[in-house]
C-alpha cells in the first residue's frame, strides 16, 4: 500500500489524481485542496480543504495519514518551503525545496544562473532595484523591451512593449509603480518567434524529458486579449510540435538539462520534481523566457493524459533518484485541451453561477478546475473552470473531440474555438517562417 499526498485542487491536480487512480498499484491517494473540487474528490480517497501553504498545517496532514510521498501542484507551496517541511519529516516529495524552487519565484535568479554556468538561451536583461539606469537601458533596447515583476505574480507582473506597454513613458510608470510596491523588477529584450513548453522530470542528476506543448495565454481567439493562466494547448502524435524544427526541441531540452546541472552545482543538492521551461523559437535559436517549478496548467493534462508508464512508478524514481531505470513512455497521440472560463474572464469574471457539464458523457476527458460541488449543483469559483482534453491520430481529430465536448458545458463561459485549429496552427507556422 502506498500512501499519496496531492497538494493543490485545479484541473492540473485532477490531472495527476487521475493518473495515480489509474495505476494498478494498490494505494489510498489523499488531497490536500483550496477547493471543493468534485473531479478529485470523486477519485481520491479524502480531500480536505486546509491552507496548503502552511508548512506545519501540511506536515500535520501526512503525519496523520501516513503519507508516503508527496506531489506539490501549484507554485505557492513551492514558494512556501512545504516540500522542505514535508522532507523534514521523511516525506518525499515531487517538487523542489525553497531554494531549489528560485528557478520559478525568482526572475532574476534564474537569468543570473543561465550567465554565471554559460546555459544557452539568456536574452539581453538588468536587474533593478531601483529607477537608476532604467532609463538608459530602456534607450538601449528601443522598442523591444519587457518589463518583468521579480517574484511569483500568477502571470500578471509581465508587461510587453506593443502590448501591455506602449511608450518608455508607459514603461516608466510601471516601473515606479513598482518600486513603489517594494519590487524589484527586470528588464529584458522582448523576443519574438513562437512559444513552446518544454517540460521535463528531473530527479536530481537525470532528466526524462515530456512531449513539447503550445500554451494559449491570450484570453480571446487570435491571440489577443488579457494574459491568462493559460486557455488552452495542445501536443502532437510525434511528440514534437509542427511549427518547431527537432534542433529547437533538442536545444530546449538541452537548457534543461544544464539548468538542473547547475542547480545542483549551486545548492550541492539536486532539483526533484518537474522542471518546466517556457520557451520561444527565434530567428536565432531557442531562447528561454522563463522556468516553472510544477507542471503547467494546462500542460498537465496534455501530457499526463498520454502517459503509459505508471505514474506512481515516476514519481517514486524522481524521489529516489532512479529516473534512469525507467522507461517512461508516452502514447503516440495528439492531444487537445481547451478551457471553459467564467464570462468576463480574467479582468472581471462572473462568479457563483451553476454551470452544467451532463452533456459530457465520456468523464474521463473532462477536467474539473476552479469549481465547487454545493448541495449537488456544479458552481464555478471566478477561475478556468473545467477543461476538456481530446485525442486523437492527429491534432485535427483531437481539436474536433475537444471542441464538440467543451461546447457541450453549459453556463455564463466561453472558450476559445480556435486552438488547435489547422488555421491557428498554420498561422504558426507562417509566423516562424516570416520571421527567417
Ligand atoms: N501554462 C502556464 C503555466 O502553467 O504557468
Amino acid at each position: 500500500m502506498v500512501n499519496i499526498l496531492v497538494i493543490g485542487s485545479g484541473a492540473r491536480e485532477h490531472a495527476i489524481v487521475r493518473s495515480f487512480s489509474r495505476s494498478k498499484k494498490k494505494k489510498k491517494i489523499y488531497c490536500l485542496a483550496s477547493n471543493n473540487n468534485p473531479g478529485i474528490s470523486g477519485i481520491c480517497n479524502e480531500l480536505k480543504i486546509d491552507n496548503i501553504d502552511d508548512p506545519k498545517t501540511v506536515q500535520e496532514y501526512a503525519k496523520k495519514h501516513k503519507i508516503d510521498f508527496a506531489i506539490i501542484g501549484p507554485e505557492n507551496p513551492l514558494a512556501s518551503g512545504i516540500a522542505d517541511s514535508l522532507w523534514e519529516i521523511n516525506v518525499g516529495v515531487v517538487g523542489p525545496k525553497k531554494d531549489l524552487a528560485q528557478i520559478e519565484t525568482s526572475k532574476s535568479f534564474t537569468r543570473n544562473l543561465l550567465v554565471e554556468y554559460k546555459i544557452p538561451g539568456c536574452p539581453k536583461f538588468k536587474t533593478f532595484e531601483s529607477m537608476s539606469g532604467v532609463k538608459e537601458f530602456l534607450i538601449l533596447l528601443g522598442d523591444n523591451y519587457v518589463v518583468k515583476y521579480d517574484g511569483l505574480a500568477g502571470g500578471k507582473g509581465v508587461k510587453v512593449a506593443g502590448d501591455h506597454l506602449h511608450s518608455h513613458d508607459e514603461a516608466l510608470i510601471y516601473c515606479e509603480e513598482l518600486i513603489k510596491k517594494g519590487g524589484n523588477f527586470l528588464i529584458e529584450r522582448k523576443l519574438i518567434g513562437e512559444e513552446f513548453s518544454l517540460m521535463s522530470f528531473c530527479d536530481g542528476e537525470n532528466l526524462s524529458h515530456m512531449p513539447a506543448v503550445q500554451d494559449h495565454k491570450r484570453a480571446y481567439e487570435g491571440d489577443i486579449g488579457p494574459n491568462t493562466g493559460g486557455m488552452g494547448t495542445y501536443s502532437d502524435s510525434d511528440h514534437k510540435l509542427p511549427f518547431l524544427e527537432d534542433s529547437h526541441i533538442k536545444l530546449a531540452q538541452k537548457i534543461n538539462e544544464q539548468t538542473a546541472k547547475a542547480l545542483k552545482q549551486k545548492f550541492g543538492e539536486g532539483y526533484k520534481g518537474i522542471l518546466y521551461g517556457g520557451f520561444i523559437a527565434t530567428n536565432s535559436g531557442v531562447q528561454l523566457i522563463e522556468y516553472n517549478a510544477r507542471f503547467g496548467d494546462p500542460e498537465a493534462m496534455n501530457v499526463l493524459s498520454i502517459l503509459e508508464t505508471d505514474f506512481i512508478e515516476v514519481c517514486k524514481s524522481i524521489i529516489s533518484g532512479e529516473l534512469n531505470d525507467l522507461d517512461i513512455i508516452f502514447k503516440n497521440l495528439a492531444t487537445v485541451c481547451k478551457y471553459a472560463v467564467p464570462d468576463g474572464y480574467p479582468d472581471k469574471p462572473v462568479k457563483g453561477n451553476q454551470i452544467d457539464v451532463s452533456n459530457v458523457k465520456d468523464k474521463d476527458i473532462l477536467y474539473h478546475a476552479s469549481v465547487e460541488l454545493e448541495s449537488e449543483k456544479l458552481i464555478q469559483m471566478g477561475s478556468r473552470a473545467v477543461a476538456i482534453v481530446g485525442h486523437g491520430e492527429s491534432i485535427w481529430e483531437a481539436e474536433q473531440i475537444a471542441e464538440e465536448n467543451i461546447s457541450k458545458v453549459q453556463g455564463p463561459l466561453f472558450h476559445r474555438k480556435d486552438i488547435g485549429t489547422t488555421e491557428l496552427i498554420q498561422k504558426k507556422i507562417n509566423h516562424m517562417i516570416s520571421i527567417k
